[in-house]
């Protein structure tokens, strides 16, 4: 049995098997696009001062999008590409995709990044995938049914103090306008734990919160690209998502504080 059949023969309500199936064989479709086009010379653009877009973020979001629409037809689809800047929150069912989470790392030849998948209902993830193509690790979450990398269930850490923590962070595009508040939380946090990693993708830092290879991981100004379906591994891997001060997280918020949820208000206490 493949290890998206062995996931989804463990969820047991048919609709969630259906999007989870969907949403892994897309996720997989746009991870061999992007693996096709590693280390070969980039058509690199500029979305912002240092913001990139490649030639695979936008054949890995056509191949999804094809994808899904093959599989479940009639989906709304929210892709970062086509998404514009300020995408609204959406009604009922909706996929948000991230063609390609780490572009800068691509486009670096430092091979670190993913494809990340959700299915929302009212905003809601139900189902969240990221496929990490370089190390062709496919994360998967199912509402209620718990989470998975590849055939094996995935929970959070057991750590308790911040000095037995690894964590991570990111640093916004805007980093210019952000640079104090960024300083501000390092110097807070830095000295608390065992170390901070910034590897350069945020789907991948929550799905490592969700495998208990990180403890914790923050970031402000993210997209509901970004987020989405890592938010639904953290939390069903037992762990927890908010935003800085504690409360309920969205995907449509601009910040994301996530953790095993034992170091969660010691977190939020640093960063606040
Ligand atoms: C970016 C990555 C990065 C984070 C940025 C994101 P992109 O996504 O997740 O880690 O710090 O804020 O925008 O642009 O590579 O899809
Ligand atoms: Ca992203
Ligand atoms: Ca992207």
């Amino acid at each position: 049995m493949n290890r998206i059949e062995t996931i989804t023969s463990q969820c047991d309500d048919a609709d969630l098997a259906r999007l989870l199936r969907a949403a892994g064989r897309a996720a997989l479709t746009g991870g061999s696009i992007i693996r096709e086009l590693y280390g070969k010379p980039h058509n690199i653009e500029m979305k912002g001062a240092i913001n990139l877009v490649t030639e695979a973020d936008l054949a890995s979001e056509t191949g999804i999008v094809a994808s899904l629409n093959e599989d479940l037809p009639g989906i709304a689809i929210m892709a970062e590409e086509s998404a514009g800047d300020s995408p609204s929150r959406p009604e009922g069912r909706s996929w948000i995709i991230d063609p390609l989470d780490g572009t800068t790392n691509f486009a670096h030849g430092f091979p670190f990044f993913a494809v990340s998948i959700a299915l929302v209902e009212d905003a809601v993830p139900l189902v969240g995938v990221v496929y990490c193509p370089m190390q062709d690790e496919l994360f998967c979450a199912c509402r209620g049914r718990g989470a998975w990398l590849n055939s094996d269930r995935i929970s959070v850490t057991a750590t308790r103090f911040p000095v037995e923590a690894l964590v991570a962070t990111g640093f916004p595009y805007d980093i210019h306008a952000r640079l104090d508040t960024v300083l501000r939380q390092l110097r807070s946090v830095l000295p608390k734990v065992r170390d901070i990693r910034r590897a350069g993708a945020a789907a991948i830092d929550l799905a490592y919160v969700a495998s208990g290879r990180l403890d914790g991981f923050w970031e402000m100004d993210l997209k509901p690209w970004d987020t989405a379906a890592g938010w639904l591994l953290v939390e069903e891997a037992g762990g927890r998502v908010s935003d800085f001060a504690g409360n309920p997280y969205s995907a449509f918020r601009p910040e994301i504080l996530a953790s095993n949820s034992v170091l969660h208000e010691q977190l939020i206490d640093m960063l606040t």
